[in-house]
């Protein structure tokens, strides 16, 4: 999610689960050929696994993306077509691309070519006024046709004219019923489901209901402790973890961020919601979003933060 799955966050919440797959903010093929590469690719050991995004349109480009991100060493590549917002459009990609499966597979067939590890497809189920009924099984059968085997389908169209991107993620109703009968016409697909899920109980029922999977965007970012803390039982493993443990565990490798010269801020503002709904939840964002951007800031001001939780007084939640 762009401006908030940065490498920090994904360092921050792969403390809280082992098995999710953790996707970067999208990166655009003209970004990665053109930009500052390295800083737009690294991460750390830690996030594995962890898939790239990638945004664009042109196969060349994205085929080029996919081979200089190679030697990064991603678990996936991910090509976006679900992005509304206006930027992505006018480079034509993103969900307009629903309008367009044949270029779609053109593209990963294209990504493929340059790697070993799995091209997945970031998808709405239909844009404006197409009928997803109709569009949503001719796009996976063309995309699938280039040999994608894994759709991550977001249950709600998007209308690319008078909505914002924060609408686009809201108003469209979802339909998550296509989507299950999208995992029952192409059983042989990875079929995977994301948009309003908002605990691991509803995830836990679509995964019941058949799709192979649940992508949780925004409840994972604002409650990571309910949503990431117990995903691995999902995979069947014993969970124990702690928002408590997952801060301590944070404390080096917010050592080292600020030792090569970074500001506290830039780990600590996804870290706001770790203890939400918990007593004293608004202290602790409280100090630590004031606290965190000032000059020199250091743990101190995640000690003094933790300290409002261990002891939350009258600030409530
Ligand atoms: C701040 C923000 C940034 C996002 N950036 C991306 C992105 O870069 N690529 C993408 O495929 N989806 C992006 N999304 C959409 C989410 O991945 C997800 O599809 C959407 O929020 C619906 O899922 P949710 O209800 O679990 O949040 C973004 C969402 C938010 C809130």
């Amino acid at each position: 999610m762009m401006d908030w799955t940065d490498r920090h966050c994904r360092h921050f919440h792969r403390l809280m689960t082992g098995r999710a797959m953790l996707y970067t903010e999208m990166v655009t093929a003209a970004a990665v050929i053109h930009g500052p590469r390295d800083r737009l690719l690294a991460y750390g050991q830690a996030e594995h696994p962890i898939a790239l995004q990638l945004g664009g349109s042109e196969p060349a480009d994205l085929a080029q993306a996919v081979q200089l991100a190679q030697p990064f060493g991603y678990d996936e590549v991910n090509l976006n077509v679900g992005c509304p917002s206006d930027r992505v459009q006018s480079g034509c990609f993103g969900a307009v691309l629903m309008e367009r499966p044949g270029l779609v597979a053109q593209c990963v067939a294209a990504m493929q070519a340059e790697t070993d590890a799995p091209v997945t497809v970031k998808c709405r189920i239909g844009v404006d006024d197409q009928d997803p009924e109709i569009v949503l099984p001719e796009f996976i059968e063309t995309v699938a046709g280039a040999g994608v085997t894994h759709f991550i389908i977001h249950a709600r169209k998007a209308w690319l004219k008078g909505l914002s991107p924060k609408e686009n993620r809201e108003i469209p109703p979802l339909d998550y019923d296509l989507v299950l009968r999208m995992k029952r016409q192409f059983p042989q697909l990875t079929i995977c489901i994301n948009g309003g899920v908002a605990a691991l109980d509803h995830a836990r029922d679509l995964l019941d209901q058949g799709v192979d999977g649940v992508m949780i965007g925004r409840a994972a970012y604002h409650d990571p402790a309910a949503v990431l803390m117990g995903a691995d039982a999902l995979w069947g493993d014993e969970v124990g973890r702690d928002a408590f443990d997952v801060v301590a565990n944070m404390r080096p490798y917010i050592a080292d961020h600020l030792a090569a010269g970074g500001r506290l801020h830039q780990i600590t503002r996804h870290m706001l919601g770790l203890f939400h709904a918990r007593p004293g939840a608004r202290a602790w964002r409280r100090v630590l979003s004031t606290g965190a951007s000032c000059d020199g800031a250091g743990l101190e001001v995640v000690e003094e933060a933790l300290a409002q939780v261990r002891a939350p007084d009258a600030d409530g939640l």
